[in-house]
């Protein structure tokens, strides 16, 4: 007797009351620390250096050459040294700086510390990363910085902008906050920029807790950086202390922004798999994009030819068109089968603060807002297991399978 083909039977969401993909919430990004990194924290705790002792060097140089950078110059949190770059880059009071809408508010919110005036440009369709056209369309005779964004941890079009920007006199500003790791034209990102900015949050991919760090060819802006961290003085505790002095100046109006000697050497264990976090984030975004690749509701992001991308963040956008949702209903659906979604970003210029000051409404930078309708970051971090990345296809595919039209 043959038996008949029963239709396949699709399960019921979880936000419909079926059983959820996993049985706990899997994160969008989580840090890994391992026993080593608790042993180098421990042992400077036995030290006589908390604060700038000998780990921040280490890290520092350590950094500097893992990334090909001459100097790097730490902070206590990558919006200190995005705020220490904007200085180093000379920004002042009736100066501007074009950044990208499609970012963490930070990148320009540190324009403004200084009194300048960040100025928006649109991104391009395919990575979501400062449009160089845009770019060029916005520069005026007050434009000092370029801020291009390593979106997700794919690197900025920065050859186009680091040329624009010599032309017009402007300093380049990588915000790479998401692309340690990254390469552009076989160069790793940290090297290429006039300043590079870092940032060591625990979903980065090295963390010191809080922390972040600008990596720079130039001595004059490393030295600048370091005087910025340090309330403007220009020598540090401990070379004091080694060369028997009391004396030192405050040459400049600086801040506390130092990181410690103990995130320090977080830091400087965590550096150490470093390439190994990398390698697992480019083989769960393979495997990822192999996944979806047959899936017409979801868009994968795209790599362009010549980079190597650290994906930060894995974040698809949904092909609304043929689906009967929209981002809201997909976001909750995916959240009900305990997958951490998140959504990066609200287009900077939208936040209430930046409409209040500076009159932005709705419809300024069409390719940011039309990506921001659609995104949906998927967790993406090293520490994800076989079965964490399987969970999440699982649930992408039934939940995008449900909403398909
Ligand atoms: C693009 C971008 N810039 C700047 C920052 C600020 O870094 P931090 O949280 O270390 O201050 C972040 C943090 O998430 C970021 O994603």
């Amino acid at each position: 007797m043959t038996l008949p083909v029963l239709p396949t039977t699709r399960e019921a969401l979880a936000i419909h009351g079926g059983t959820p993909v996993r049985k706990t919430l899997l994160p969008y990004g989580r840090q890994s620390i391992t026993e080593e990194d608790i042993q180098a924290v421990v042992n400077v705790l036995r030290t006589d250096w908390l604060t700038t002792g000998p780990k921040v060097a280490e890290l520092e140089e350590a950094f500097a050459a893992w990334v090909g950078a001459k100097h790097a110059v730490s902070f206590s949190s990558g919006t200190a040294a995005l705020h220490g770059a904007a200085f180093a880059a000379g920004l002042k009071l009736s100066d501007e700086a074009i950044t990208t809408p499609m970012t963490f508010a930070a990148t320009a919110n540190c324009v403004l510390y200084l009194g300048a005036t960040p100025v928006f440009a649109d991104v391009s369709s395919d990575t979501l990363n400062l449009d160089p056209q845009q770019v060029a369309a916005h520069i005026t005779p007050r434009t000092r910085a370029v801020l291009p964004v390593d979106y997700a941890g794919h690197p900025a079009d920065l050859e186009s902008i680091q040329e624009l920007a010599a032309r017009h006199g402007c300093i380049v500003i990588e915000d790479a906050s998401h692309a340690l790791g990254a390469e552009y034209k076989s160069c790793r990102v940290g090297s290429i920029a006039d300043m590079t900015v870092f940032s060591f949050h625990p979903v980065k991919h090295l963390t010191t807790g809080e922390g972040g760090m600008v990596t720079t060819k130039r001595a004059d802006f490393a030295e600048t950086l370091r005087r910025f961290r340090n309330h403007g003085i220009s020598s540090d505790a401990r070379q004091r202390q080694r060369d028997g002095q009391w004396h030192y100046e405050m040459v400049l109006l600086g801040f506390n922004y130092r990181l410690t000697d103990i995130a320090c050497a977080l830091g400087r264990s965590q550096l150490q798999r470093l390439e190994a976090n990398l390698s697992r984030r480019r083989e769960i975004a393979s495997r990822y994009t192999a996944a979806f690749r047959d899936l017409e509701g979801v868009i994968s992001p795209v790599m362009r030819v010549g980079v190597k991308p650290a994906w930060h963040l894995y974040p698809i956008r949904l092909n609304l068109e043929k689906l009967t949702a929209d981002r809201a209903q997909v976001f909750r659906a995916l959240r009900a089968e305990n997958i951490g979604v998140n959504v990066h970003y609200i287009p900077v210029h939208l936040h209430p603060y930046y409409r209040d000051r500076f009159g932005y409404r709705a419809g300024q930078y069409p390719v940011a807002e039309d990506a921001y309708a659609r995104l949906i970051s998927l967790p993406m971090f090293h520490g994800m297991s076989d079965q964490d990345v399987e969970d999440v296809i699982t649930a992408v595919h039934r939940v995008i399978g449900h909403f398909a039209r």
